[in-house]
């Protein structure tokens, strides 16, 4: 009776097609891909895609899908450059991080703290955040990054959910022109634009909203 039923099931039409597609984005990303080189995710972001705060290993959990595609895709291409995203992305097929894309957009994102724009900013962090600095042509963060920096479609990505640490990675990325992969050099103009001190400050600002 028992074999029967499997039997059955097995011949169903579509009864493995879609769970395979969702499994192998798991299966890569707590055990690897098909390419030895595309290591599992999750050694450095985590097993919930939280990251690493301490290692500067980035949340993925909850980004947009198209956000994470073209990251990978900017990776393998160099206008994002990273040593140890590289060899990785090369490593993914474009099926492969299709799905995965797909499936980290769905794990859970951190909560965050509500902070909207009529709030008092105080402090250099909030200020740039919440304010700008007109007088230097830096727009407040949240005008792209939306309200707490939670992130505005697949363009903007969240910073509220980051560490300070990755968060200042990347902005210096930009200053050293390692990562080049925004439209119009938008980031990049702006973080060439802050002060060292800033850079602290708002990543500092951005990382404590998930806290
Ligand atoms: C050995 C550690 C390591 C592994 C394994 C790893 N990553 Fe990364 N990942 C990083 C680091 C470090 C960064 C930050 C790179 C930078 O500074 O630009 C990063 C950044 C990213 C980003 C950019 C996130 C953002 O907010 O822009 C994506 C997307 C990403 N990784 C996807 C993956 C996927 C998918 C896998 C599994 C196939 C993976 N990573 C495996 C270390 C790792
Ligand atoms: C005019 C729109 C705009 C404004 C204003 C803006 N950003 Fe961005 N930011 C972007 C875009 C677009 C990206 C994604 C680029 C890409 O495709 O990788 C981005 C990405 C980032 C990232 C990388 C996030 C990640 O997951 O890797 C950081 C950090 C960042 N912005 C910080 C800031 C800070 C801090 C401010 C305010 C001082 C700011 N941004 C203001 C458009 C903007």
């Amino acid at each position: 009776m028992e074999i029967s039923r499997w039997a059955l099931l097995c011949f169903l039409p579509g009864a493995f097609t879609t769970p395979a597609f969702a499994a192998d984005a798991q299966k890569i990303f707590s055990q690897g891909g098909s390419n030895p080189g595309a290591i599992a995710c999750s050694t450095c972001h985590g097993a919930d895609g939280l990251g690493m705060p301490s290692a500067g290993f980035p949340r993925l959990a909850g980004l947009p899908a198209d956000y994470l595609t073209k990251q990978i895709s900017d990776f393998r291409s160099g206008s994002r450059s990273n040593p140890i995203m590289l060899p990785i992305a090369q490593a993914l097929s474009e099926d492969e991080s299709k799905a995965l894309a797909v499936m980290l957009a769905k794990m859970p994102s951190p909560a965050v703290k509500p902070v909207n724009r009529a709030h008092v900013a105080k402090g250099p962090g909030e200020i740039l955040a919440l304010r700008g600095a007109w007088d230097r042509n830096i727009p407040e963060c949240v005008a792209c990054h939306g309200p707490s920096g939670i992130g505005v479609g697949a363009t903007f990505p969240p910073l509220s959910g980051q560490s300070a640490q990755y968060l200042k990675s990347q902005l210096n990325a930009w200053r050293q022109n390692t990562r080049k992969n925004d439209q119009d050099d938008l980031m990049g103009h702006i973080a060439r634009s802050l002060t060292d001190t800033e850079v602290e400050a708002v990543s500092q600002y951005f990382a404590e909203l998930s806290k």
